[in-house]
């Protein structure tokens, strides 16, 4: 549809365009002139009646040149027309005999040549236009005739004797006149000129004589007239006066006629009209007669009065001709720019639809496109989905495979331990022997499946961000020698050239041996793996001033460079090095080594040398900010608390029940064992579990609990004793993963009082919940002693606080004061009296009186009813209604954990 349409638009335009620009090809045509004087009166006619005529045609000009009666200069100017190719010549020749040569020649050249008023010598021309001067002359004699009486004196003034007219005026007049007569003649040659007639004039003495004067044109005779006024005027009457031309004009013998200084002229056309219609004529092919000889008459003094009015009437004419001409002219200009500017604009207009087409069609294919990539996106959005699902089966399966891996794993290490100890039992008992050494053999391959299945459960821990670093001041290299010696039995039987190198006897350093110990073992496996025999390895321990480092480099076949970066990613194993392996112990050994702060790396030219390099930084500083140096960080810490303090702190017993929830069995089992050695400790496995432990323990103090657990996880766990009036004022503290530090802190910081970043050091995290509860009692004391003596809590009294925070707390403290005893009294009514949401209210007491407000309100009517059984004077069933308790046994159980004695015992002691 749209492609129909442009071809029917775009070839109407060009043809609008096309027919804008274009305009008729009229040949010019060009008319050369070679006029031989332009400054007297008839010729300046000539150029008007020329003027008149060509303007009858657009295409038409004439090139004029003024020869100044110089027949040279003629001669010159006529070569010059012939060379540009005028298409017509027009001649006027000064003289006749000189002007022939050139005439013929523009003639012979092919120029259609035009001969105007006087003749030349030849009759080459295509043309001649002219007045019949012999008629004129002949005229002029029977008029003189008919004037004058017998004998009287004719005075002929001459025009230019070689040429034509005068010749031929005068012959007409010699044969016009009246024979009978006998006139007398006297002659002056006027050569044309007014000036040069009356000059000539004034050599005549005797004027009385004369009778009449004929000049072969008006001007000589006005010249002559001129002499014989001056000489005696009242001869002007009685001398007759004939010129010729009769041409119009200022001081022209028209003019003269008119007003009587002439008797008579006789009419000389200049025939300017009819040479430009015979040019048009020749150039547009037509035929044209040879010659065109121009009417004559006599003009006398009523004729010439007419005459006058006539050519008065043609001036105008043409006056207003030209005017029109102009004003057409102007029109055509206005109408080209018209026409130009149409073109412009339509072309334009061309451009600009072109322009809509060309974004018509590429808003079409960019909608076809969009169309395009949202159904692809649909798609893509419908396999991102898919693959969501897809992804979360393939977790679930993997879960499942994992999960059952590790139980046939665990399974597989429980009987594996009950071969080993009677194996090992065996070997102390049998002497050497071919039975001992099949027990050996046993024995290293139980070992080695052990370590396979150990490997398995921490790369399990691992992943799940539950192995914990157990640090000890180790002595790494005496840890580095009994790993060596685990090999040398097999370095033996492979004939493998092994040594151990250190540049220092031991180097104490905070570690876990246990996983550094792996390390070193999983990193010699390996390089026994790839030697063959003969070979040599080398484990070594270079200590510097800033890490550690162990070197493990053996001549194997080493490992290709493209697959270098590839070795510590888990499941790892190169298929065409012929060894089959687990691929993770390389991972799991870069994962250890992190967790210490350091780094493992890997250079290996294949064939030549294989170097494993593990570096164990010593300086705190390196490895505070690294993600896995967290417990190095919290190593720190203690050693930024005075030795002293915290091994005090770690070494005393306290009253205080910690309830540990973490589902891994084993990390379960240290942090019961450790925290044991302090205070009294209670375990659950999950969320839920936790929960149910705290309903039935009342003992309770403190929740120790992980954060990534099946079931209830322990945010949630978190979450539920804040919320819970009965638990929410149980400090809780969280082990976090370095993973969801980050994301959850906001979470955390809302409920858990504390929280520990895994992987964590265990006197870390005595030290952070001895203290919270050690802070905690003194806060309560401290809470207690200023409720009780009717001030308000706040964390520190020494402090300064803001005063809108004072205002704040003295608002929250009035507000418990006035409705404690109310056992309905929720931390929800409060904040709205407070005008401040639950969050708000609850991060503010808690930063300012170191209390939940639940614990605040709690703690508050504790105080209260401290006082109350001071005074002695109501049963503890009353002061615990009294104090807003909704039993007397909760006050009870509540009072005993703030006091630290029952309420009696409280009233038996004051
Ligand atoms: C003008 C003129 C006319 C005359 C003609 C003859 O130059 O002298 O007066 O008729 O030339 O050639």
């Amino acid at each position: 549809m749209q492609i129909k349409f442009i071809h029917i638009i775009l070839p109407v335009f060009a043809a609008a365009v096309f027919s804008a620009c274009t305009q008729k090809a009229e040949k010019e045509y060009v008319i050369g002139f070679s006029q031989c004087m332009t400054d007297d009166v008839w010729r300046q006619a000539m150029e008007i009646e020329m003027n008149i005529e060509a303007s009858n045609y657009d295409n038409l000009t004439i090139l004029l040149r003024d020869a100044k009666e110089n027949n040279q200069l003629q001669i010159e100017q006529i070569r010059e027309l012939i060379n540009k190719k005028v298409d017509v010549l027009v001649i006027s020749p000064n003289e006749s005999a000189p002007i022939t040569p050139v005439a013929v020649e523009a003639y012979r050249a092919g120029i259609p040549t035009i001969i105007v008023d006087r003749k030349i010598d030849s009759d080459q021309y295509t043309a001649y236009v002219g007045g019949n001067s012999y008629e004129i002359g002949k005229m002029a004699g029977r008029y003189a005739s008919a004037l004058l009486p017998p004998r009287a004196v004719i005075l002929e003034v001459w025009g230019t004797k070689s040429t034509s007219p005068a010749q031929e005026r005068h012959a007409g007049f010699i044969d016009g006149l009246d024979k009978s007569k006998n006139f007398q003649f006297i002659t002056l040659e006027g050569k044309w000129r007014r000036e040069i007639a009356k000059v000539a004039a004034q050599n005549l003495t005797d004027w009385h004589n004369v009778n009449l004067v004929y000049a072969h044109n008006d001007v000589m005779a006005l010249g002559v007239r001129d002499v014989i006024a001056r000489t005696d005027s009242a001869l002007l009457s009685k001398i007759r006066m004939l010129g010729v031309d009769g041409a119009f004009g200022k001081d022209a013998g028209l003019e003269a006629v008119a007003d009587g200084r002439l008797t008579a002229s006789f009419l000389y056309p200049t025939g300017g009209d009819r040479v430009i219609k015979l040019a048009m004529d020749i150039v547009q092919g037509q035929r044209v007669d040879k010659e065109h000889i121009l009417n004559t008459a006599l003009i006398d003094r009523s004729t010439a009065r007419t005459l006058l009015m006539q050519s008065n009437q043609l001036i105008s004419y043409q006056k207003r001709i030209e005017q029109q001409r102009q004003n057409m002219n102007n029109i055509l200009n206005r109408f080209s720019i018209l026409r130009h500017s149409l073109g412009i604009i339509l072309l334009l207009l061309v451009v600009v639809f072109l322009f809509l087409a060309y974004i018509f069609f590429i808003n079409r294919k960019i909608r076809k496109r969009n169309a395009q990539l949202a159904t692809k996106n649909r798609e893509t959005e419908k396999q991102k989905e898919q693959l969501v699902v897809l992804n979360e089966q393939i977790k679930e399966v993997t879960d499942q495979k994992v999960r059952f891996f590790m139980n046939v794993s665990h399974e597989v290490r429980t009987p594996l331990t009950l071969i080993v100890s009677p194996l090992e039992k065996w070997i102390k008992s049998t002497p050497e022997s071919p039975l001992r050494t099949d027990l050996l053999r046993m024995k290293n391959n139980t070992d080695r499946l052990t370590r396979v299945i150990n490997q398995l459960l921490d790369f399990r821990k691992v992943e799940s961000n539950k192995s914990v670093l157990k640090i000890e001041n180790t002595d790494v290299v005496a840890l580095a020698k009994t790993a060596k010696t685990l090999f040398d039995d097999l370095a033996e039987t492979k004939k493998i050239t092994y040594t151990f190198e250190t540049n220092s006897p031991s180097v104490f350093m905070p570690i876990d041996a246990d996983k550094i110990e792996k390390v070193c073992v999983n990193l010699l496996s390996n390089a026994f793996k790839f030697t063959g025999e003969g070979g040599k390895i080398t484990l070594s321990v270079e200590d510097g001033t800033e890490a550690l480092t162990i070197l493990i480099t053996d001549n194997g076949v080493g490992i290709k460079k493209e697959n270098q970066p590839l070795v510590f990613d888990r499941f790892y194993s190169e298929n065409d090095r012929n060894h089959t392996g687990t691929g993770i112990g390389l991972h799991l050994s870069q994962e250890f080594v992190k967790m210490h702060g350091g780094s493992i790396t890997l250079e290996s030219v294949p064939g030549v040398l294989t170097t494993f390099c593990v570096t164990l930084p010593k300086a705190q500083d390196e490895i505070l900010g690294d993600a896995h140096g967290e417990s190095y960080a919290q190593v720190a810490q203690l050693a930024a608390v005075d030795a002293g303090i915290s091994a005090e702190i770690i070494a005393k017993k306290y009253d205080y029940t910690v309830l540990v929830v973490e589902d891994d069995p084993e990390i379960r089992a240290y942090l019961s064992e450790e925290l044991s050695q302090n205070v009294a400790v209670v375990t659950a496995c999950n969320g839920a579990q936790a929960l149910r432990e705290l309903e039935q323990n009342a003992d309770i103090t403190l929740v120790l609990s992980d954060v990534l657990m099946p079931g209830m996880d322990g945010f949630e766990l978190c979450r539920t004793i804040k919320s819970s009036p009965e638990l929410s004022h149980l400090p809780v503290i969280l082990l976090t993963a370095l993973s969801e530090t980050g994301q959850r802190i906001h979470g955390i910081a809302e409920g858990a009082d504390d929280y520990i970043p895994k992987p964590f050091h265990i006197d870390y995290v005595k030290i952070k919940i001895i203290r919270l509860l050690e802070e905690r009692k003194q806060l309560r004391k401290r809470f207690m002693q200023s409720v009780q003596a009717g001030g308000i809590a706040i964390v520190n009294p020494d402090a300064k606080i803001a005063s809108a925070d004072k205002i704040f707390m003295e608002k929250f403290a009035s507000l418990l004061a006035a409705s404690f005893n109310e056992a309905d009294i929720s931390i929800e009514k409060i904040s709205e009296a407070m005008g401040v949401s639950r969050v708000h209210l609850y991060r503010k007491v808690k930063e300012l009186s170191g209390f939940s407000p639940v614990d605040y309100l709690r703690n508050f009517r504790l105080g209260k009813a401290a006082n109350l059984l001071a005074e002695r004077r109501h049963s503890i069933s009353e002061v615990a209604y009294q104090t807003g308790f909704s039993s007397p046994a909760y006050f009870s159980k509540c009072f005993k954990e703030v006091f630290g004695m029952t309420p009696t015992e409280f009233v038996d002691k004051n």
